[in-house]
């Protein structure tokens, strides 16, 4: 497998839309486009992601992997625990929030926002975009609560391109192991140790149900495990889902 290309800029509207127009003027793959700050950001849910401050990573890389489309939603469980795993360096109390997001502290520190695109029903590409709250002081008014920053949790600014190559090489790693199994298995039992939900009860919020239930981890095609009241197991899959703690965000 070749390196990740990076390209930098300095301002775009979305690392997520320019790695998408990329791939479809250029056709390229293990491209990283990166950006000091985005005017567009997206997050999930069509909600946006605030990156008007520098400092912060906002960065997309862009696959054309040659695998069936339901083992896309995989790759978004591989960031996630590359950046723990990098994370984890700096602040040991760094968690998983199953399946996209990081948490320390029960507040929010990254986002991922995995999009794919499909030809003929085969994937043309996946696009997973990262936004780590790197050096960030503060916070709009409704997000302040929620959401914390490497440089707030350490006390001290933190080096964005150190963290960046160090994240790329971590997923470079564990994508080529993915690559080669095409399931999680490979990672199953470090992700529960960095896992927030791992043994938590948790709410279920689907598309027309919500249920509660004890989380047992996640299978090897990362899928949630969730033990309901009346002892069945339900997989939750990491579609349109999003898994509460009981007693709040986490
Ligand atoms: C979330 O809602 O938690 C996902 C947020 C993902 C934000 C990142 S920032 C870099 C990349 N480009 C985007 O427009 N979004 C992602």
């Amino acid at each position: 497998m070749r390196d990740f290309e990076i390209r930098h800029y300095e301002i775009i509207d979305s690392t997520n839309t320019e790695a998408r127009r990329l791939s479809q003027v250029e056709g390229g793959d293990r491209l990283v486009v990166v950006a000091d700050r985005q005017t567009a950001g997206k997050g999930r849910r069509g909600r946006s992601w605030e990156s008007d401050e520098g400092g912060n990573l906002y960065f997309s890389v862009l696959l054309r992997p040659d695998f069936s489309t339901e083992k896309a939603p995989m790759l978004t469980l591989v960031m996630a625990y590359s950046v723990a795993e990098v994370i984890r360096e700096y602040l040991p109390s760094v968690q998983i929030k199953w399946p996209n997001d990081l948490v320390v502290d029960g507040k929010k520190l990254c986002g991922i926002l995995t999009e794919m695109h499909l030809c003929e029903s085969k994937i043309e590409d996946v696009i997973i975009g990262v936004g780590i709250n790197v050096n960030c002081s503060r916070f709009s008014e409704g997000l302040s609560d929620a959401a914390t920053s490497m440089s707030m949790q350490l006390g001290k600014q933190v080096e964005a391109g150190v963290l960046l190559a160090a994240v790329l090489e971590a997923f470079e790693k564990n994508y080529r192991e993915f690559c080669q199994v095409q399931t999680l298995s490979f990672l199953q039992g470090a992700y529960h140790c960095l896992l927030a939900n791992y043994e938590k009860q948790v709410r279920v919020l689907a598309p027309g149900q919500e249920y509660d239930g004890l989380a047992l981890g996640i299978n090897e095609t990362g899928e949630l495990l969730v033990q309901k009241e009346d002892g069945s197991v339900e997989h939750v899959y990491a579609g349109e889902v999003s898994v509460r703690g009981i007693y709040g965000y986490v």
